[in-house]
């Protein structure tokens, strides 16, 4: 329990400065670790809240390339965009950092250093992917080729992970590997790295996690598979000309030219954790302070991270903090799920993304809060959907929590002069409402200190429910003519009730928590923003008891929350669709542009039909759901197609021109009438509509409007 510890750090991901944050950021990492720590300081609590930019990696090289601008340039511009973009969604961060400043540069080295001096590295000369053309070594995205995984073959590999079958890997391990840069085929030279060796530290790393079975599910689940599997030592440094340079002592103890080599990003980049509280304290003016949060061994270490993460934070990382000897480890790492986009794998290079600073330009930080804390994906990837979204806002923030609100300080200022009436002589339900108060900052608070944010958002949202049926049942339009007292009674408990919701909703909707005290004129509630005094004011668990003082003057009353309109969803469908499409549109290949490209003969033309025949067609917009490659077929995909009505098995013969994530979240024009047919094994109900230009290459073809829609 935290209570036995004196302080507690949080980190969550450093997010790659290399492109804008979307919703799936949000919700794997950051939306949680913000709930948990503003409600760990709404209870006086010490905790410090870091994060900041992950800077380097061959990403970030990759993309300065294709602008023709230095690294430093495109982690200055995304390093600005994401500091801003977690400011406007309302990320309460003791402290944003960078992993390009020099405190990291040098508190990495030191950590480097340390595990150096105390032999913790092995050190391996290895023969690896060379560019011949641009006179680099290829390390991870630098190189890709077809992956080695029999049931995959992904002609599109990465050198360190195959994006379609999720396998990690070498680049060495591709087959038929090209550079990334001039398409060269690498040749192999000799090169030294040091590497951390995890199959040597297994038994004390797999002797810890085995000390933490309260972790979640789906994080132990990997973990103990990658332990199972063996863990395989890992290449600490690489050859690159972008990041924090290998200390030139360490090079020099080993003999080693370190001309060129750096630290290899996943060693530096949680290291970024360490020099981002470094520089927090000196933000506070207390230099030393860092050291009790890294340090000490009653404090907590949390990591809110994605599930793409899990083995860096749950074994890398603690290996490196193990091998150093001065850390505190991980006390928990409440890893997410992914989020998906309606019905569709999020993915930036296909537009299939909603961008957050686009998405705040339309609506309150508080939505969006609100819809992804309802569908977080806590133990299994979940979907968000506009029209999922619009329902959440519109009949629960809006008519459950809104309404509830707004109806209880509208009746106070009209009928009671603005003033919080007596509570004289209650009623049972009266009673039972306001001792119901009591037991809901501690079942909020268990489920937040669980890491049960979905559940811990619909307990906060069972009083607003719970008190609008109390509202309703009390009739105080009614008793308003008949009993006066009672009516003020109803009203007393109602804003007593609108109190208790005005602290509650502090870690989920803080800027509406903090207009909804507004119209109660509450103050003194403890700030869950850094900087707020643990032991004053009001904290999480007084809200169990009646806030409010008798005869205590109102604010004004206001509408905490708007619906969003039907035209407004349909809105974002379309600004989607064409997002998507846009996106595609840039990744064709270009088109040849000397005169002698062969392109090919236009297909010939079929005879005419009658307009009756073409009228036999039913054809539909569909949305694929899920896309997997048909074993043992060379062309098929199954998909998963939702049609409005249905949700179908289509298999489309398109696998030699896209893979199947590529297909996944697409909305297409369906053949819905066809008669079923049976290709390898499987049935298949339908057809999906594909253009073919003259090389023979196939692409589906899409279709705005909703699944469903009839096309003619
Ligand atoms: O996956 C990512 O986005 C990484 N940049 C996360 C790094 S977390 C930490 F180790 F810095
Ligand atoms: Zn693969």
């Amino acid at each position: 329990m935290s209570q036995s510890f004196a302080r507690t750090l949080v980190t969550a991901a450093l997010p790659y400065a290399n492109g804008p944050l979307h919703l799936g950021h949000l919700a794997g990492a950051y939306l949680p670790a913000d709930v948990f720590c503003r409600y760990e300081r709404m209870c006086g609590r010490d905790v410090v809240f870091i994060c900041g930019s992950d800077e380097h990696g061959v990403p970030i090289m990759l993309r300065a390339r294709a602008e023709d601008v230095p690294p430093q340039v495109i982690v200055d511009r995304y390093h600005a965009e994401l500091k801003s973009g977690f400011e406007r969604f309302g990320m309460s961060f003791d402290y944003y950092g960078r992993t390009s400043s020099a405190t990291h540069r040098e508190t990495s080295q030191a950590f480097f250093e340390k595990l150096a001096e105390s032999d913790t590295f092995v050190r391996k000369t290895e023969s690896q992917l060379f560019d011949p053309e641009a006179g680099m070594f290829l390390a991870d995205r630098f190189v890709r080729g077809t992956c080695p995984s029999a049931e995959c073959g992904n002609p599109q590999a990465y050198g360190d992970q195959c994006e379609r079958c999720g396998r990690s890997l070498s680049p060495s391990e591709l087959i038929d590997p090209r550079s990334a840069i001039t398409d060269a085929v690498p040749e192999l030279r000799e090169t030294t790295h040091w590497y951390l060796p995890l199959g040597k530290m297994q038994p004390k790393l797999a002797a810890w996690f085995d000390g933490h079975p309260e972790w979640k599910t789906n994080v132990r689940g990997q973990v103990s598979s990658w332990l199972k599997e063996g863990l395989a030592d890992r290449a600490v440094t690489r050859d690159l000309g972008w990041g924090v340079p290998v200390p030139r002592k360490v090079a020099q103890t080993a003999g080693v030219d370190a001309e060129g080599k750096v630290l290899y990003v996943w060693f530096d980049a949680p290291i970024g954790y360490i020099s981002a509280t470094r520089e927090w304290a000196e933000g506070q003016g207390d230099k030393e302070r860092w050291k009790a949060y890294w340090q000490a061994d009653d404090t907590r270490l949390i990591h809110f991270i994605g599930k793409d993460n899990i083995v860096f934070h749950c074994l890398v990382f603690p290996a490196m903090l193990m091998a150093h000897g001065q850390y505190v480890l991980p006390d928990n790492v409440p890893a997410n799920e992914f989020l998906n986009l309606e019905g569709g794998k999020l993915s930036t290079s296909r537009g299939w993304a909603v961008w957050v600073l686009d998405f705040l330009d339309r609506y309150p930080a508080d939505y969006l809060r609100y819809a992804l804390l309802r569908i977080l994906p806590e133990t299994k990837d979940s979907d968000f959907a506009w029209r999922e979204m619009q329902a959440h806002i519109n009949n629960e923030l809006a008519d459950t929590l809104g309404n509830f609100a707004n109806r209880s300080v509208t009746f106070a200022v009209r009928y009671f002069d603005g003033k919080v009436p007596p509570l004289l002589d209650p009623d049972p339900p009266d009673q039972r409402m306001l001792a119901s108060l009591a037991d809901y900052p501690t079942k909020v608070g268990q489920l937040i200190e669980s890491y049960r944010f979905r559940d811990a958002l619909d307990a906060a949202m069972g009083l607003a429910r719970a008190a609008n049926k109390y509202f309703n049942d009390a009739a105080p339009w009614a008793t308003r003519k008949t009993d006066m007292s009672r009516c003020g009674n109803t009203i007393h408990v109602s804003l007593q009730v609108c109190a208790t919701l005005g602290v509650l909703f502090e870690p989920f909707l803080p800027a509406s928590a903090a207009r909804l005290r507004a119209q109660l004129a509450l103050t003194g509630v403890r700030a869950s923003v850094p900087g707020a005094d643990p032991g004053s004011g009001i904290g999480f668990h007084d809200a169990g008891r009646p806030l409010l003082a008798p005869g205590a003057e109102l604010g004004e009353p206001e509408i905490l929350f708007s619906k969003i309109e039907d035209a407004a969803v349909a809105a974002e469908l379309d600004r989607l669709q064409a997002a998507s499409r846009a996106a595609q549109q840039d990744e064709a290949p270009e088109a040849p542009n000397s005169p002698e490209a062969d392109d090919g003969d236009y297909a010939p033309a079929k005879s005419v039909i009658a307009f009756d025949d073409f009228e036999k067609l039913d054809l539909r917009v569909g949305r694929v759901l899920v896309a997997e490659r048909v074993k043992k077929s060379k062309k098929l995909i199954r998909c998963e197609v939702d049609l409005g009505y249905e949700r179908r098995q289509i298999l489309a013969g398109v696998a030699e021109h896209m893979t199947a994530d590529e297909l996944s979240g697409r909305q297409v024009v369906v053949v819905a009438n066809l008669a079923p047919r049976k290709m390898a094994g499987l049935e298949s109900q339908g057809m999906l509509l594909m253009a073919e230009d003259r090389q023979g290459r196939l692409v589906p073809v899409e279709a705005g409007s909703e699944p469903g829609a009839t096309v003619s």
